[in-house]
């Protein structure tokens, strides 16, 4: 973990980080750049809308926020949106929405709902979601949230919310993703790239947060990421009295997260326990807290062990769906294993970083400071992704014509729905959390900023896992068994891959079925503390496609039972039973008509049968529903 020595960082610090260089060398053209592509709404009063859009483009400034400076002389600006009816609406259950403001120049949003059942004695859980660049208020609406956004732009209360049994934190991060800025400005999006574009380069739709444009603040990798949330969360700690918000007793924390945050979770929670270790033994000041568990949902977590099931699944998935030819598989496989391929370039990016003084340390995974701020280094790393990413993993984006985040789905996938995109971009909602800005999902400029850093490759992330583990954390991996673009056959395979003390005895615990109210929702393999469940019939977002399987690992998880049924305290020697394969099969699904029409009422069915699962009886009388 590089940068983790520096025990004394500060926002200023930061601040002064190497900035993203601006490197040559090819871009993912081919790649879903968006997570979450938005669709026109054509409806009526859309329509409407958008004629008396002039007038609103630029969102006005809040009112009535309340702010405060806490004792560590961060200001927290904020407002009370549950009380104007955003989201969680439920009665006597408090949540908080606005700024913690680190520096001039780093403004983090932040979404705090307290638990729906004891505030005061259930734990803190961090959510973030991934990208890098994606926005974790796309975790609270369309996964595990308090509210979903229905197509109308109404929010209705989610009953599988994971604040059923935690405290919950949304950050949108690193800054400049979703509503947290360096600075705003007025301008509009690039439709090709989704960069900003100022008022001289096209007509302005809006106001929206930048970068800081003289470089300085960006944050392009995630060690530099991991630092900076570590002082926001340490801002809002230092706030949380003043704002009201019960953060339990213990204070106990988990940290979840998905997709690219298979790298933000292991380095972010080893980060964060590091610091907190020093505030603990009194050698750094600052608001403790007791770990608890990491848990991470279809992550990308080592990119060496990981790609070669990008082909593999694209063939050999439990749905019989065989995504593209035997041509383009063999050119994938080829591509991957060749030399020059993906992994030669992985092993070049690594041989680099051991060329630099201090090079790689502790058993070849971590690199130095010296190592990931060289323009070579980066190069190198950066070149490797585009290696593995255009011709492992992008095939299937170019030659299949299947869902990154679904296979069962056609390429433009319509689930999730973004409808809280425009639900986000409506005056009303904007003045009730506190902001005046226009909201996005993805930040593309954090993205490339990463991207030309070679991040993606890094592979101290499984160390850092390993560590956790070794520091008696509970981590739980999840995988939905649909997805592609992190899919459950590279999980399994690092689930396997993590060298720690119990490896041995993890990787001879059998599959045993995840039940929960009566339905199977997948299967799981736990030893301890560790554990990894494949959930069936669910794309990338787990949450939304499966909501009380992911209640039911979320929760188990952190009350310290077996994922498997929930029915067994977890002890050291807690094993899992079953076969040694997860080899359930799903039948065949083929893809929807390609006509406009039938494409329309096939997305429409398909959205009402997954917003149909909210409104289930709750899990102890569902056990007549089949999943
Ligand atoms: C920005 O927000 C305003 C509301 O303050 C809205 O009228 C406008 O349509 C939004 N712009 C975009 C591009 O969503
Ligand atoms: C809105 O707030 C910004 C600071 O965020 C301030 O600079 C600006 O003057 C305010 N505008 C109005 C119209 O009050
Ligand atoms: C608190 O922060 C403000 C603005 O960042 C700065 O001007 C001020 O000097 C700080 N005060 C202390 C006591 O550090
Ligand atoms: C919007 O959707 C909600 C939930 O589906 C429904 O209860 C409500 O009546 C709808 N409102 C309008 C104006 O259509
Ligand atoms: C802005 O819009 C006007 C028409 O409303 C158009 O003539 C002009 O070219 C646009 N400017 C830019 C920079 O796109
Ligand atoms: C405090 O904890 C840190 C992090 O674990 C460790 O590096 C340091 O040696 C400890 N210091 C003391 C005085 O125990
Ligand atoms: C597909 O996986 C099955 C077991 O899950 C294995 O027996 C078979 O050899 C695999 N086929 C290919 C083409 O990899
Ligand atoms: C396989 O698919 C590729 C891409 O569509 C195509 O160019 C190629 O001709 C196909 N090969 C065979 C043997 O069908
Ligand atoms: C696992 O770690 C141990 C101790 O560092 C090491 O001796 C062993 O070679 C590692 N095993 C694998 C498979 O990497
Ligand atoms: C969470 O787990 C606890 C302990 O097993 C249980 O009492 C509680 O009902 C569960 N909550 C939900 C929402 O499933
Ligand atoms: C776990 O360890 C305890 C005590 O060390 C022992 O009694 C128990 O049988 C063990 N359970 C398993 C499943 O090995
Ligand atoms: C069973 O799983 C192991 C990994 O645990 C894998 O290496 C092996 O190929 C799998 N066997 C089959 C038949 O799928």
């Amino acid at each position: 973990m590089l940068f983790k020595t520096f025990s004394t960082a500060t926002a200023a610090l930061l601040l002064a980080a190497e900035p993203a260089s601006a490197l040559g060398g090819s871009r993912n053209a081919v790649l879903p750049k968006r997570q979450y592509a938005r669709t026109v709404d054509t409806s009526a009063p859309a329509v409407e809308a958008a004629r008396n859009v002039k007038r609103q483009y630029f969102p006005a400034n809040a009112t009535d926020v309340k702010t405060f400076t806490t004792p560590t002389n961060v200001t927290i600006r904020y407002k009370e949106p549950g009380a104007a009816g955003v989201c969680e609406t439920t009665p006597g259950v408090n949540s908080y929405a606005g700024y913690i403001d680190l520096a001039p120049n780093v403004h983090t949003f932040f979404w705090f709902f307290e638990s729906r059942s004891n505030p005061s004695s259930d734990p803190l859980t961090l959510w973030l979601n991934g990208g890098p660049g994606s926005d974790s208020l796309i975790g609270l609406f369309q996964e595990l949230g308090p509210c979903r956004i229905t197509e109308n732009l109404t929010s209705v209360l989610n009953p599988y919310s994971w604040s059923n049994s935690s405290n919950l934190l949304f950050l949108s991060q690193p800054v400049g993703v979703g509503f947290s800025y360096q600075e705003e400005a007025i301008g509009s999006l690039n439709p090709e790239t989704g960069g900003f574009l100022n008022t001289s380069q096209a007509n302005a739709t809006g106001r929206y947060p930048i970068l800081d444009p003289v470089d300085i603040g960006t944050i392009d990798t995630t060690d530099l990421a991991a630092m900076a949330a570590w002082h926001i969360l340490q801002g809002f700690l230092s706030g949380a009295e003043t704002l009201g918000a019960e953060l339990g007793d213990s204070k106990t924390f988990n940290l979840w997260t998905e997709s690219y945050g298979g790298h933000y979770g292991p380095a972010f929670y080893n980060y964060f326990y590091d610091q907190n270790q020093k505030i603990l033994n009194s050698t750094m000041p600052g608001y403790a807290l007791h770990f608890d568990t990491l848990g991470i949902g279809n992550g990308i977590i080592d990119e060496s062990i990981q790609a070669p099931y990008y082909p593999d699944f694209a063939m050999n998935n439990t749905y019989g769906i065989k995504a593209y030819n035997d041509t383009v598989y063999n050119y994938a496989v080829f591509a991957n294993n060749m030399i020059g391929g993906c992994q030669n370039q992985i092993e070049e990016c690594r041989a680099a970083a051991a060329g630099f003084n201090g090079g790689l340390i502790n058993n070849g995974y971590t690199y130095t400071a010296a190592a990931t701020s060289n323009p070579s280094f980066q190069t190198l790393c950066s070149e490797a992704q585009d290696m593995c990413r255009d011709n492992v993993e992008g095939v299937y984006y170019s030659y299949g014509e299947r869902g990154a985040y679904d296979i069962r789905h056609p390429y433009d996938d319509p689930t999730p729905p973004s409808y809280f995109v425009d639900y986000l971009n409506t005056a009303y909602v904007q003045n009730a959390l506190g902001v005046n800005l226009n909201y996005t999902d993805a930040n593309d400029d954090v993205y490339f900023a990463f991207q030309a850093t070679g991040d993606f490759i890094y592979s101290n992330f499984i160390e850092d896992l390993e560590m956790i583990l070794d520091r008696g954390i509970r981590v739980s991996l999840y995988y939905g068994d649909a997805d592609y673009i992190c899919n459950w056959f590279g999980g399994q395979a690092i689930s396997l891959a993590v060298n720690y003390t119990h490896s041995a005895e993890f990787a001879a615990a059998g599959y045993q079925p995840l039940v929960y109210g009566g339905v199977e929702y997948g299967e799981v393999r736990q030893y301890g503390n560790f554990s990894f469940t494949r959930v069936y019939e669910s794309g990338h977002e787990v949450p939304y496609y499966q909501p009380q399987g992911a209640l039911a690992v979320f929760n188990r998880t952190i009350n310290h039972v077996n994922v498997a049924d929930g029915t067994v305290p977890v002890t050291a020697n807690l094993t899992s039973t079953g076969p040694l394969n997860a080899t359930h099969t799903e039948s065949y699904v083929s893809l929807p008509p390609t006509n406009s029409a039938s494409l329309a009422a096939w997305s429409s069915s398909v959205i009402a049968s997954y917003s149909s699962l909210d409104n289930l009886p709750p899990p102890t009388t569902a056990a007549s529903y089949q999943a």
